[in-house]
């Protein structure tokens, strides 16, 4: 879009002054339009919106342009899954909640990002905070079908220590084991992206089911940069959900029927800052998915403690993670589709190699997993595996820090690159 935006600009502002040149620039205009509208095939029409935004009792303008939309928690779009005809939103399980191992979640050493919109108002209670969806946003998916999905090209159902050629890369780190959640706090950057359909997200994957066949299930939450998603370059708080290895079912945010929603807090697909910067603060956030043992619903928490519960992946929407997940992980993705024949720009974490540290690199500190009796234990450095597809472009460099006091950073690793550099990612 950006790209696009400019090259119209320098066509304007060169053009001659000459009345002549009026009706043909006119005409470039409206070639120009259908053009677009051709290349998109997207009519969106008002009740496909309607579909997407349910009715709000209140609206936030925010700052950064989004409209948090604040929609009776029973009439939320989630509800519409085929799935959950008969299901109740449940009230957050509180008490089950897995309590951190950690004696301190909160490190001296950076500050915590929160969501933009907060400085323009609040949902009321009862309500379930949304970013609403603009024409805009579904203009700029390549069809109104394929809005808020991965694409086939952005599908993964490989093992992580597979090279997947796909388009996608990873600096990842991963442990297979029976797992009923995971827990890790990452530092909020703003990375740059250089394709129009290219982003850079920092997550982390909860999978269970097989790379191989189409039943892989997955829970993702993270952060993410996609100007094709949101139509600019902030990072934003995201999650995503398949049940069939990313075939039919599954999309980001509340992009489709799926996630329930109890927060009025926290909206999904909000913008999140402050970011961190390079050698000034770091800003990360804490993400806790978690499975409620009684109800077998997976929830998602943002921040410290209970007033962070976001919502839920209900259990009616899984097969395999209906009992537990084979494997966590954990890092950073981007595509690259080698535009213009060299490797991506597009910036992973920072931008800067895991080997630069603290304050420079991107990172993901105390990494937790949930075991079979709802608790969180730090996870062994020795059973976190890393990878990272062309280290040259993205890296990945795993550690330990214990402060004597049961605090420190535990295992966590630090991430990312620039991608495109002469020096070792032609
Ligand atoms: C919902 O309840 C109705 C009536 O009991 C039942 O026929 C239907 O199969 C249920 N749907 C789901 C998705 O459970
Ligand atoms: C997938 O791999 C597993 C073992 O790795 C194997 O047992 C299974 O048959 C494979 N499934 C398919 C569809 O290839």
């Amino acid at each position: 879009m950006a790209k696009r935006r400019r090259r119209w600009r320098h066509r304007c502002c060169s053009a001659s002054p000459s009345l002549a040149a009026v009706p043909v620039a006119v005409a470039l205009l409206l070639l120009l339009a259908l053009a677009d509208a051709a290349a998109f095939h997207v009519h969106v029409q008002r009740h496909d919106l309607d579909r997407m935004n349910k009715p709000a009792v209140r609206s936030i303008y925010s700052a950064d342009g989004d409209i948090i939309d604040c929609v009776p928690r029973h009439k939320q779009r989630a509800l519409d899954h085929p799935l959950l005809a008969n299901h109740t939103v449940q009230p957050p399980p509180l008490h089950r909640m897995p309590a951190s191992s950690l004696q301190q979640s909160i490190s001296r050493s950076s500050r915590r990002a929160w969501q933009t919109w907060h400085h323009a108002g609040h949902c009321p209670r009862g309500t379930v905070a949304v970013r609403r969806t603009t024409a805009a946003d579904v203009q700029r998916a390549r069809s109104l079908a394929l809005f808020g999905r991965k694409n086939k090209r952005q599908r993964r159902p490989l093992p992580p220590d597979v090279v997947t050629g796909n388009g996608h890369e990873h600096a990842i780190a991963y442990t297979a084991s029976e797992v009923y959640g995971a827990r890790a706090t990452i530092s909020v950057w703003a990375p740059a992206i250089d394709e129009a359909n290219g982003f850079s997200l920092s997550q982390l994957w909860i999978l269970s089911g097989s790379f191989n066949g189409s039943d892989l299930n997955s829970i993702e939450a993270g952060w993410q940069v996609s100007p094709e998603l949101y139509g600019d370059s902030r990072p934003r708080l995201f999650t995503y959900w398949t049940s069939d290895a990313y075939e039919a079912t599954g999309c980001y945010n509340a992009l489709c029927p799926g996630f329930v929603q109890t927060s009025s807090r926290i909206a999904i697909g909000a913008s999140i800052s402050p970011v961190s910067s390079v050698g000034g603060p770091q800003y990360d956030m804490t993400l806790l998915v978690w499975k409620d043992p009684k109800l077998g619903n997976w929830w998602l928490s943002y921040g410290d403690g209970a007033g962070g519960l976001v919502g839920y992946w209900p259990a009616e929407l899984f097969t395999h993670l209906s009992d537990h997940a084979t494997m966590v992980e954990w890092g950073g993705e981007v595509v690259n589709t080698h535009p213009a024949g060299a490797h991506t720009a597009t910036q992973m974490g920072s931008g800067h190699f895991a080997d630069e540290g603290f304050g420079r690199a991107a990172y993901f500190r105390n990494l937790e997993t949930v075991d079979a009796d709802n608790s969180l234990a730090a996870v062994p450095l020795e059973a976190i595996q890393t990878m990272a597809e062309d280290s040259g472009c993205y890296d990945i460099r795993k550690a330990y820090d214990d402060d004597g006091r049961g605090g420190g950073w535990g295992s966590h690793f630090y991430y990312g690159g620039p991608g495109h550099n002469p020096s070792s990612c032609p």
